[in-house]
């Protein structure tokens, strides 16, 4: 097997977090000192010491970072690591969720609720709690709906009852308190003849401030009760249900936590209340508490979204014996650059570092650096200062033009230049929006991984005032008409002209017109035009007849919409996710206001279109070969060697305003907190970890000077940039000619080359792509399908999706009762297995009742048959059920699957079944170049990984059992040749798809006629 072992050797204190299993640790040290890297060697070493991997649970703050460690650890211990549990916190929650359904109260078909549902959902609850406070002077209530949900997140993640919210609003000095001191104030001026009106102005500004405290509760409580009767749960409420499981269910807690034995958390400082919680519900279960913490005070980036500083002095409060260890070598950058940022973030004093109740850890975060790669490349930190922010934006892409040119950039593992090394990292999405325009017009890469609104993007728009004018042509056709004149309608000059004109004259409609001149008009070009509006009839013939979304791709096949944008090469990729994502918003609302019509579900996207609500394409968890454009606050926990930080005024940096601070009576806290403090302490740790993701080389720019408003450096700079040791400033003036002809260069546009960013998106993409039995079967079948489907995500006709939920339904039912049979020692009786699949089967999502009723009886009746057989195999010999495996190393690849049973012999030998619910097929169809070869391949894949995973044992049998015909089950011994046939495709697929080949197969091997994309296959290349 081809394991990349590590070369790197940990460093004394590392080694000593490594060693220490047992018992509570703490892990305090600053960026790049190797917190990740650590907790990695220290699972590697918990694995050497024969742990079991299962009972390891490793809790990341992103999903990326989850991917990242889980294939990190598998790189670098192999197989064994893959068993390892490696979560975030909502989704480790979610696990717990559909792992034991039985322990939470689920409504049916219940899912998890995005954005605008939460808008839409907080425009009903607005409705019904008709707010004084919250209304702005004109009277609207809904300007205040984001407000709202942030405000209700706070207090979800913060666990807060209403008793201890009304208790602060009453009792805290910064509320009621504070209201009291106002009253007493008010009465003695009052008596001396002396309210003046700034005083009144903030009595009354406090007593409102007290009243919206109120109204928002009413109104969350209102949100809550829409929330829950519309079948939805948000992030928060997972959490928060595991954690009302674990309070009232001392033996669903024991249960969990007896799963796990070791807990370690990376990022710890950025857990919020009920996540925390979360960490110390499980160790408190666990009563072991081997729980390994490593996080940076220094880096707490998010405390509005409730992290809060005193996390780390909670767990060393209720681990009083915790093992304190400090890093202090940095492997990552340079010295300066730790010099550096130590001296922007040691001007915040309430750091743990000098705070004297922790002296007795003795906390110390002088870094030094340690990487000797790095050393030598150390350099002076950069600051520039320019006459005016074009200039100084203009010079940091010349900057990293010229950069690319030299050799000082280094390359990637293919031996090209690896841009990704360099990161622009900035304070808000619009700033990284003005970098991507400079660098596209000087044809650099570069990905920007903030997500983007479909109202931003062509392709969605498009097809959204498309679908508005399908719902009513005569209001809505305005827009549509606007868009004519492009692709994919482009109506000639002409044609359009005389519908302007027509309109004009006539004040009808588009469609109208062109109905009404159909036949009559001299056309410039009847048959575009023809064409358009045949196929607008069709689909307006088709409104009643389809659900939302497969109408919507029927308008994105039939008008040429999808097409189109398919092929044109300006950011393809986000124009077929922008699609992808109106046909999912619409499944999604779709399955829970069942009856709705397109009409309804354009009504929700108005609301958010109306409103400026985020809908957006998702972000991309892949690093592509490009220039990186990241937030401050998305650059945790990543380096880079280039790092460009613009914008460093004072007046983007140095926020006082501290008002939104406890603006709800919310106090989770046991310490009092100087607000204008944490304000100040906050910006410098987002300044800190900025400065900190740099290995080398760290330019900071700012200018003099925005729209004609003077400008200067922040104050937090000050200390550092004077410090010539280590940094060094320049400051350009204005200098005419050069900055015009600068301007003149960034404007001229150099046409971008947006095939080669394609092709690089795609294959950063597939490089993270790992294999499963279905996909290797799909780019078996026909690689260009599995570009369509796998690769670029483009949606297709819901043909049988309830066929889908029903088996999911058989098959987490199936799963109860071998579990509920171990814990019982017995089966259950049929009537709890008929019970159990109801309920599942009410989880699911159905399109109507009648379709869940005959779903419901033909589950039964099979379930009737097929239990009988369940019944003859004996409980003991089933050694797991559902066992999903997702980083079974294969090359330097990997793969991944599901086995749903898996049977143990007496000789130690395996059997693997797969459970199909439909028709079964023959002996003869599941062969070699038959119709269901796929089958053989997908046991031939499970026996392979199952066997790579479990070296000590081996498969023996496998086999499809057909629920609904169980006398035709098929089963097959597989052989040593199978693992070698199996390798031969997996590698053979694998290969291909890093080489971009999505060729269709020959034309005789061809199965267009049931293909999903046959209407857009036009076979040519793309
Ligand atoms: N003992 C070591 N020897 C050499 N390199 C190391 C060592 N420990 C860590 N590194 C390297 O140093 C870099 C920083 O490590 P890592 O990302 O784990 O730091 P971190 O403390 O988690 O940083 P952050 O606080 O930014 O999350 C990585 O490239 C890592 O591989
Ligand atoms: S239409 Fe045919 S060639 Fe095209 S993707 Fe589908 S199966 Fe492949
Ligand atoms: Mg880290």
């Amino acid at each position: 097997m081809n394991e990349i072992k590590t070369i790197i050797k940990p460093n004394i204190k590392q080694q000593e977090c490594i060693n220490t299993i047992d018992g509570p640790v703490m892990v305090l040290a600053g960026p790049g000192t190797g917190k990740t890297f650590t907790i990695i060697q220290r699972v590697k070493h918990m694995l050497n010491q024969k742990i079991t991997p299962a009972s390891i649970l490793c809790l990341t703050y992103s999903e990326a970072a989850a991917n990242e460690m889980k294939s990190r650890l598998v790189k670098e211990i192999g197989t064994i690591a893959a068993s390892v549990c490696v979560h975030t916190y909502h989704a480790f929650c979610n696990e717990l969720i559909k792992q034991y359904p039985n322990e939470f109260e689920l409504l049916d078909g219940v899912s998890p609720a995005d954005e605008i549902t939460k808008r839409s959902i907080m425009k009903l609850a607005l409705e019904e709690a008709n707010p004084q406070e919250y209304r702005t002077k004109w009277g609207d209530a809904y300007y205040f709906i984001p407000e709202h949900l942030k405000s209700i997140d706070e207090i979800k993640s913060n666990q807060v009852t209403k008793e201890e919210y009304f208790n602060t609003l009453n009792t805290h000095p910064l509320w009621q308190g504070k209201m009291q001191e106002l009253e007493a104030e008010y009465i003695e001026r009052e008596q001396k003849g002396k309210l003046v009106k700034t005083f009144l102005n903030s009595y009354d500004s406090h007593k409102r401030k007290i009243n919206k405290a109120k109204e928002l509760w009413e109104i969350y409580e209102k949100y809550d009760i829409k929330l829950k009767q519309n079948n939805y749960i948000d992030f928060n409420d997972m959490i928060n249900m595991v954690l009302e499981a674990f309070d009232s269910n001392e033996e669903f807690l024991t249960k969990v936590s007896s799963q796990f034995k070791y807990f370690l958390v990376d990022e710890y400082q950025d857990t919020n209340y009920s996540q925390n919680k979360i960490v110390f519900k499980l160790a408190e279960g666990a009563k072991s508490r081997n729980i390994f913490v490593v996080g940076d005070d220094d880096q707490i980036i998010y405390e509005f979204q409730g992290a809060k500083t005193d996390t780390l002095e909670k767990f060393l409060t209720l681990f009083p014996d915790t093992k304190v260890i400090c890093l202090n070598e940095n492997n990552r950058s340079t010295q300066n650059i730790l010099d550096f940022s130590y001296d922007i973030i040691s001007q915040d004093k309430s750091r743990l570092e000098f705070n004297p109740n922790f002296s007795q850890f003795n906390i110390s975060k002088v870094l030094t650096a340690k990487n000797e790669k790095i050393k030598p490349l150390n350099s002076k930190i950069q600051i520039h200062g320019f006459a005016d922010i074009k200039q100084e934006n203009n010079f940091i892409v010349k900057n990293i033009e010229d950069l690319i040119k030299s050799d000082r950039l280094p390359l990637n593992d293919e031996k090209e230049k690896d841009l990704s090394k360099i990161a622009i990292l900035t304070r808000d999405n619009q700033e990284l929006q003005n970098f991507a325009s400079l660098l596209e017009a000087k044809n650099i890469r570069y990905q920007l991984k903030a997500s983007k609104s479909i109202f931003d993007i062509k392709s969605s728009l498009v097809l959204y005032f498309y679908l508005k004018a399908l719902v009513n042509h005569e209001f809505y056709g305005d827009k549509l008409f606007g868009l004519l004149l492009s692709e994919p309608f482009a109506f000639t000059n002409a044609d359009y002209s005389f519908l302007l004109e027509q309109n004009r004259l006539n004040h009808k409609d588009l469609i109208t017109n062109i109905k009404e001149n159909l036949e009559t008009h001299k056309w410039d070009n009847k048959k575009k035009v023809k064409k358009f509006i045949n196929t607008f009839n069709a689909l307006l013939g088709l409104r009643s007849s389809l659900n939302t979304k497969d109408l919507i791709i029927e308008v994105i096949n039939r008008t040429g919409i999808l097409e189109y944008f398919l092929q044109t090469e300006v950011n393809r990729s986000e124009n077929i996710y922008a699609i992808k994502k109106i046909t999912d918003e619409a499944q999604a609302y779709m399955y829970t206001n069942r009856g709705s019509w397109l009409n309804d579900f354009l009504d929700h996207l108005d609301l958010a279109f109306e409103s400026n609500i985020p809908i957006t394409i998702e972000k991309e968890d892949y690093t592509q070969n490009a220039v990186q454009l990241v937030t401050l606050h998305g650059s945790k926990g990543r380096e880079f060697e280039f790092v460009y930080i613009p914008n460093l005024i004072a007046r983007k940096w140095e926020n006082k305003n501290v008002n939104n601070k406890m603006s709800l009576p919310i106090d989770k806290s046991d310490k009092k907190i100087d607000e204008e403090a944490a304000k100040y302490s906050e910006q410098l740790r987002l300044l800190f970890v900025g400065v900190t993701r740099t290995k080398h080389s760290l330019t900071l720019t700012y200018s003099n000077s925005i729209d004609g408003k003077p400008q200067e450096l922040t104050s937090y700079l000050s200390l550092p940039v004077d410090n010539e040791n280590i940094a060094e400033t320049y400051n350009h003036t204005m200098q005419n000619e050069e900055f015009l002809f600068e301007l003149a260069q960034s404007i001229k546009k150099v046409s971008f080359d947006y095939a080669s960013a394609f092709n690089d998106e795609i294959k950063a993409r597939i490089k993270n792509f790992i294999i499963s039995p279905s996909s290797l079967n799909q780019y078996l079948a026909c690689p260009r399908q599995f570009l369509y489907s796998t690769v670029l995500n483009i949606p297709i006709l819901d043909k049988d999706t309830a066929s889908a939920h029903y088996g999911s339904a058989i098959h987490r039912t199936l799963q109860w009762a071998v579990q509920h049979a171990k814990e019982n020692d017995r089966y259950p009786d049929y009537n709890l297995l008929e019970e159990a699949f109801i309920k599942n089967l009410n989880l699911e999502k159905f399109e109507n009742q009648t379709v869940r009723d005959e779903y419901k009886e033909r589950g039964i009746k099979s379930l009737k048959q097929y239990y009988k057989q369940l019944l003859e195999t004996p409980f003991d010999r089933i050694f797991a059920t559902e066992y999903s495996f997702d980083y079974v190393p294969f090359d330097n690849k990997f793969l991944k699957g599901f086995i749903d049973r898996i049977e143990k012999n007496s000789d130690g030998t395996v059997e693997l079944y797969d459970y199909k619910t439909g028709s079964a097929k023959s002996k003869s169809q599941i062969a070699d170049g038959k119709d269901y070869e796929n089958y053989l391949n997908q046991l031939r894949f499970y026996k392979y990984a199952f066997e790579e995973q479990n070296p000590d044992t081996k498969v023996a049998r496998a086999g499809l059992i057909f629920i609904e015909e169980p006398h035709a089950n098929f089963y097959i011994n597989l052989t040593e040749a199978d693992n070698e046939i199996i390798k031969g495709k997996i590698g053979y697929v694998y290969e291909n798809i890093q080489n971009l080949n999505f060729e269709p197969p020959r034309e005789e091997e061809r199965k267009c006629e049931f293909c999903d994309y046959r209407h857009l296959c036009k076979l040519n290349e793309l």
